[in-house]
């Protein structure tokens, strides 16, 4: 596998072709950000933290049978992937209320959500990722209700086998936001990534914060241990043995 052309730079990770046309790397970068990127850090190993937390949880939802454009991740911050046309919809699962939840309506912090809440933000920091709509995305020509009813779908099998994997390693999932593509024949795949960067998490005694959530509230010092305290959780010994971490 050959790294080509640098195909896409987001705010925290680049895309850059490879030798086979449907496939592409992914480098996860150590940048961190917050308010649309607005502010912006860098934090030490965090890209290799995510990188392989991502990869360990694409694995999880491959067996639990959610289609994922995961192929193999050929350095400790570098995943080669199935190249998918992503979609510009962010799918937020919520288990439990905080954040805009509780600003925004009536209830209170901390609430479980039983069924959890389904939620589609458009992704665009111009727009400052504003929420969707069934109406407001078959308006925008971004989905078909078909593939609508797919995202929510496979969003919630994601939710399921996540909230036990975590669950596992002592850990409530919260929240997350999980991004879709389509491959080469037009099916829906997991794609982007899932780490402490886009999801929720808290721990299952202290109620601590293990996420980017940190970061946010200008922790900085101590978003880096916690995002360790993910890895060391859900990566097994002698899968952790084949980093130099
Ligand atoms: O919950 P609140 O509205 O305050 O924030 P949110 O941005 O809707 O976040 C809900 C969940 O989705 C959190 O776990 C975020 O980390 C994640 N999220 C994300 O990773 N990236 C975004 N652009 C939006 C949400």
């Amino acid at each position: 596998m050959t790294k080509k052309d640098i195909i896409n730079s987001g705010k925290v990770k680049s895309v850059f072709a490879t030798d086979k046309e449907d496939e592409v790397l992914i480098e996860f970068r150590d940048d961190m950000t917050a308010g649309d990127g607005e502010r912006k850090e860098v934090m030490t190993k965090k890209g290799t933290y995510n990188a392989i937390i991502s990869s360990k949880i694409f694995n999880v939802l491959e067996q639990a049978g959610v289609k994922t454009q995961f192929i193999e991740l050929v350095k400790p911050n570098e995943m080669l992937a199935m190249k998918l046309d992503m979609i510009p919809i962010e799918v937020i699962i919520r288990n439990i209320a905080t954040g805009s939840l509780v600003r925004n309506y009536p209830i209170e912090d901390g609430t479980k959500l039983n069924p959890p809440i389904v939620q589609m933000d458009y992704k665009d920091d111009e727009f400052h990722d504003p929420m969707l709509n069934h109406s407001i995305a078959k308006a925008l020509g971004i989905a078909t209700q078909d593939e609508l009813d797919e995202l929510e779908k496979l969003a919630f099998k994601v939710n399921d086998a996540l909230k036990d994997f975590f669950d596992k390693a002592g850990i409530i999932l919260v929240d997350f936001k999980i991004e879709f593509g389509k491959d080469k024949d037009g099916n829906i795949v997991l794609g982007d990534e899932i780490s402490p960067d886009g999801c929720r998490l808290w721990d299952k005694e202290t109620l601590d914060m293990l996420d980017k959530e940190l970061f946010r509230k200008g922790k900085d010092d101590e978003v880096m241990e916690a995002y360790v305290e993910v890895y060391n959780r859900v990566i097994p010994d002698d899968e952790k043995a084949k980093f130099d971490l």
